[in-house]
C-alpha cells in the first residue's frame, strides 16, 4: 500500500509517503526550533500558529519528493495522540480534509506506537515479540511488545521524561536549544567520570530524573554562579552518564526479566550518541540483540506514522469524520 504518513503532535511539522510499511519515499520534516528557541522550550500557540503555516507545504513537498500524486495515495495515517491538542488538530484536520476531498481511507495513529515502528524500517526489521524503551521529551516508558496494539508497561517515569532533564538541565545552564542534542555534542569533549551525579531508584524498572536535575541545580546555587566554558563538558558528561546508565540498565533488565533477548531503543532521545554507544556495547555483552532507528527517525516524522497506518488499514480498521484529537492515550488503552 501507498500510504502518507501526517505527524503534527509537538513541535515538527511532518509528512512522509511510505510503501508496504517498508520503503520510505519521502520524509520531510519542518523543524520549529527556531520558534520556540527564545523561549528555552516548546510554547503550545506558538506552535500551532507554525504547523498551521507549514502543514499544506510539507505534505506537497512528501508528495512531490515521492513522485506520487494524491490520486495514488491508498491510505492517509495521521497522529492523533498523545500530544499538545492545538498541533495534533492542524494534522488531523488536514488529512481528514484530503482524506474526504479525495475518498482516500483515514486512520488515526498512536504517536508512542509510531516511535517503536520506526524500528520495523531498519533491515532487518526486529521481530515480535521484543522489550521497547520509548525515550522522548513527554514519555520514558518500558514497554513488552509483542505485536502491533498489544503493549504491556514494565516501567515508566515518575517525574519528569529523559528527554526533559537534557532540556531543563541545558536551559539551567544556559548552553542553547534544544538541550538534548546541545548536550550531546558538548558532552563529546568531556570526562564523565569527574563528576559522579545520582542514579535513582536502583531496584525498579521505574524511572525518576528528578533528582539528578536537583542536584545539577544544588551545584550551580552552592557555587553562585554558572559554570565556566571550560568546566562545562565534563558537567553535562557526567549528567548525560547518570541519564544513560538507568536508560540502559533497567532497559535490559526488564529485557532479562522477560527473558527477551530483542531490545528496541526509540523516540527522540534515542538519537543521543552515547546512549546508542552503551546500548549496543551493553547489548552485545548480554547476548541481546540491539534495534535502534537513525537519527531522523528517532525525532518526531511522519514515516513511523504511515508505518502504523498501513498495518491498521491493511487490518481494515479505518476513522471517520468524527475522529478526535486525543492528549493523553497511553500506549496499553485501545479506544
Ligand atoms: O520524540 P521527540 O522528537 O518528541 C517527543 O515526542 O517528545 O523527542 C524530543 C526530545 C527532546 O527532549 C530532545 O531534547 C531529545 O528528544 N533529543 C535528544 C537528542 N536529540 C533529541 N536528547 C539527547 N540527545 C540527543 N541527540
Ligand atoms: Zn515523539
Amino acid at each position: 500500500m501507498l500510504i502518507l504518513g501526517v505527524e503534527s503532535s509537538c513541535d515538527e511539522t511532518a509528512a512522509a509517503v511510505v510503501q508496504d510499511g517498508k520503503r520510505v519515499l519521502s520524509n520531510v520534516i519542518a523543524s520549529q526550533v527556531k520558534a520556540h528557541e527564545k523561549y528555552g522550550g516548546v510554547v503550545p500557540e506558538i506552535a500551532s500558529r507554525k504547523h498551521t503555516e507549514a502543514i499544506i507545504p510539507v505534505i506537497l513537498q512528501s508528495l512531490e519528493v515521492a513522485g506520487v500524486g494524491i490520486s495514488d495515495l491508498e491510505g492517509i495515517a495521521v497522529t492523533r495522540g498523545p500530544g499538545l491538542i492545538g498541533s495534533l488538530l492542524v494534522g488531523l484536520s488536514t488529512a481528514k480534509a484530503i482524506a474526504f476531498a479525495h475518498g482516500v481511507p483515514m486512520v488515526g495513529v498512536n504517536h508512542l506506537e509510531g516511535h517503536i515502528a520506526a524500528t520495523l524500517l531498519l533491515d532487518p526489521p526486529p521481530a515480535f515479540p521484543f522489550v521497547a524503551l520509548v525515550v522522548s521529551g513527554g514519555h520514558t516508558n518500558i514497554y513488552l511488545v509483542k505485536d502491533f496494539q498489544d503493549f504491556t508497561c514494565l516501567g515508566q517515569t515518575r517525574d519528569d521524561a529523559a528527554g526533559e532533564a537534557f532540556d531543563k538541565a541545558a536551559k539551567l545552564l544556559e548552553i542553547g536549544y534544544p538541550g538534548g542534542v546541545v548536550i550531546d555534542r558538548m558532552a563529546r569533549q568531556g570526562n564523565p567520570g569527574t563528576i559522579a551525579f545520582p542514579r535513582a531508584m536502583r531496584d525498579s524498572l521505574d524511572f525518576s530524573f528528578s533528582g539528578v536535575k536537583t542536584s545539577l541545580l544544588n551545584m550551580v546555587k552552592k557555587q553562585g554562579r554558572l559554570f565556566t566554558e571550560a568546566e562545562l563538558p565534563d558537567v553535562v558528561a557526567g549528567f548525560q552518564e547518570a541519564i544513560v546508565d538507568v536508560l540502559v540498565q533497567k532497559t535490559l533488565k526488564a529485557a532479562e526479566n522477560a527473558a527477551m533477548t530483542r531490545v528496541v531503543v526509540c523516540g527522540g532521545v534515542a538519537a543521543n550518541s552515547r546512549l546508542r554507544e552503551r546500548f549496543y556495547e551493553d547489548g552485545k555483552e548480554k547476548g541481546m540483540d540491539v534495534f535502534i532507528p537513525p537519527p531522523v527517525l528517532c525525532t518526531d516524522n511522519a514515516a513511523m506514522i504511515a508505518v502504523v497506518g498501513e498495518h491498521l488499514l491493511k487490518k481494515g480498521k479505518r476513522d471517520d469524520l468524527a475522529l478526535n484529537a486525543v492528549s493523553r492515550w497511553p500506549l496499553e488503552l485501545r479506544p
